[in-house]
């Protein structure tokens, strides 16, 4: 199984962005973390982030016919986005939302989200678990 992991902006400030909220791990332990956790559950992953909306529109339309699902985190965009909503629901590729934070505990503002609403579920608050949490939830769909 090929799955794309994408992240939105401002994730590749992990570790100097609010450490008390997303820890003192920076991006490459994540991407680090993901790629072990994408071995040892025998899948491939391409991870990648973006700081830009249409970049990320962009991946996921390109996604189409190449993998065989999505983990997404699109941070600030998941509670703002139609158009990555859009995206979601146009490759119809079975889709998993992951958040670092409990984001619903936080704000009011982050307890919308609208990529959320393409994605069979969400990872929220386990930190760089979710996104193997999330892995194994694709390979067992
Ligand atoms: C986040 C939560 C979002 O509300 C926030 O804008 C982020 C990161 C998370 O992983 O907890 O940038 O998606």
């Amino acid at each position: 199984m090929n799955i794309l992991v994408l992240n939105g902006p401002n994730l590749n400030m992990l570790g100097i962005r609010e450490p008390e909220i997303y820890g003192d791990r920076n991006y490459a332990a994540l991407v680090q973390f993901v790629q072990d956790a994408a071995q040892e559950l025998g899948c491939q992953v391409d991870i990648r982030q973006s700081n830009h909306e249409g970049v990320l529109v962009d991946w996921i339309q390109e996604a189409y016919g190449r993998f065989d699902g999505i983990v997404i985190n699109p941070a600030a965009y998941t509670h703002t986005s139609v158009a990555i909503l859009d995206a979601l629901k146009a490759v119809a590729l079975p889709a998993v939302e992951v958040h670092l934070s409990d984001v619903d505990s936080r704000e009011p503002f982050r307890h919308i989200s609208y990529a959320g609403m393409a994605c069979k579920k969400t990872f929220k608050g386990l930190g760089f678990q979710g996104y193997k949490e999330a892995l194994k939830f694709l390979l067992e769909l």
